[in-house]
C-alpha cells in the first residue's frame, strides 16, 4: 500500500473509531481514543467522569490501539481503504462488522484490563456500567476496589514473603481493634491513657510509609515521646498476633501488596503485562 493509502487509512480508521463514541462530547472522546500512556483526567462530580473510563474500556477491547496508533497490519489492502472510506460517506448495516474487524490492532483482552477504586460503592457501579455497555465479557475485567485488587494479587503470590500463607484472612476494624485492646491489656497498659484506636492509627500511618516495627521503633526511640514508644512496642506484638492468626488488617493488603511488587521483579512482570492500568 503506497503512502497515501496508509495516511488515508490511519485517518478513516480513526474516524470510524471516534462515530462509536459521537455521543459523548470532544474531550470525553479525546480521552477515549487515548490508548497509549498514561492519561490524567480531572474533573468535578457528575461531569462525566466514568463515563469516560466505560468507555475508555470498550475502546480498547473493540478497537484496542488503533484510534491513536500509525501502524496498519499488513492485511489491509487499497481496497480496503476505498470500502472504509465508502462506508463512512455511506454507512450501510451489512459491511459493519467487517470493517469493525479491520480497524481493530491488538484488542485488549478484558481480564488484562485492571479498574480500580477506593470504595465497594463506587466500584459496584462501575461494574454495573461496564455490564450495561459490554455484557458478559464485562465479568472478566478487573473492575473493583484497591482492596480486592491487592487481595487477589496476595492471593497468588503471598507465599514468597515468609512466614505468610495464601489462606490468610482479613481482619476489619473490629477485628483489628479487638487484638489491639489485647495487647494494651498484656503490655499492662491503662486503655483511657491508651487508647487502641490511637495505637492503631499510629500503626496505619507507619504503614502508609511502609515502615515496619522496627523502623517504627527507631524513630520512637530516637523521638523521647513516651506513648511513641509504647505505641511501636504496640505494632511488634500486633503484628505478631496477627501473624500467628494468618491474619491481614486492611493496610497489610496494600502494604504486602506493593512490597511483593517492588522485591519481586518477575511478578511485577507478569502483572505488568497482563494489566493495562487505567
Ligand atoms: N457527554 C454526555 N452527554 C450526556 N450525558 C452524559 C455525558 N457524559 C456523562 N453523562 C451522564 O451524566 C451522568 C454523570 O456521569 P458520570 O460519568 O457518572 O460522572 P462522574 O463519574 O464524573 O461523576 C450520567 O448519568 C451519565 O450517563
Ligand atoms: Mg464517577
Amino acid at each position: 500500500m503506497n503512502k497515501d493509502y496508509q495516511t488515508r487509512f490511519v485517518a478513516a480508521r480513526r474516524r470510524l473509531i471516534a462515530d462509536h463514541f459521537s455521543h459523548l462530547n470532544d474531550m470525553q472522546r479525546q480521552a477515549v481514543l487515548t490508548t497509549q500512556g498514561p492519561l490524567l483526567l480531572l474533573a468535578g462530580a457528575g461531569s462525566g467522569k466514568t463515563t469516560v473510563l466505560i468507555h475508555r474500556i470498550a475502546n480498547l477491547i473493540q478497537f484496542g490501539k488503533a484510534s491513536d496508533s500509525q501502524e496498519i497490519p499488513d492485511y489491509v489492502s487499497e481496497e480496503d481503504v476505498e470500502l472504509l472510506e465508502g462506508y463512512l460517506q455511506n454507512p450501510t448495516e451489512g459491511m459493519q462488522a467487517y470493517l469493525s474487524q479491520l480497524c481493530a490492532l491488538e484488542p485488549a483482552a478484558p481480564w488484562s484490563i485492571i479498574a480500580i477504586t477506593f470504595t465497594n460503592k463506587a466500584a459496584n457501579e462501575m461494574k454495573d456500567r461496564l455490564a450495561n455497555l459490554l455484557g458478559s465479557e464485562a465479568g472478566d475485567i478487573w473492575a473493583m476496589t484497591f482492596h480486592s485488587a491487592c487481595c487477589r494479587i496476595l492471593r497468588r503470590e503471598i507465599e514468597r514473603l515468609d512466614g505468610y500463607n495464601s489462606s490468610f484472612t482479613i481482619y476489619d476494624t473490629s477485628d483489628s481493634e479487638r487484638v489491639m485492646k489485647d495487647v494494651i491489656k498484656d503490655m499492662q497498659l491503662d486503655e483511657k491513657s491508651f487508647p487502641p484506636r490511637l495505637f492503631l492509627n499510629l500503626i496505619s500511618k507507619a504503614k502508609d510509609k511502609q515502615q515496619d516495627p522496627a523502623a517504627f521503633e527507631r524513630e520512637a526511640d530516637g523521638s523521647g515521646d513516651y506513648r511513641m514508644e509504647k505505641a511501636a512496642t504496640a505494632y511488634g506484638e500486633y503484628q505478631k498476633r496477627l501473624r500467628e492468626a494468618n491474619a491481614l488488617d486492611f493496610d497489610d493488603i496494600i502494604l504486602l501488596t506493593v512490597q511483593i511488587l517492588q522485591d519481586f521483579e518477575d511478578v511485577r512482570q507478569y502483572y505488568q503485562l497482563s494489566l493495562i492500568h487505567i
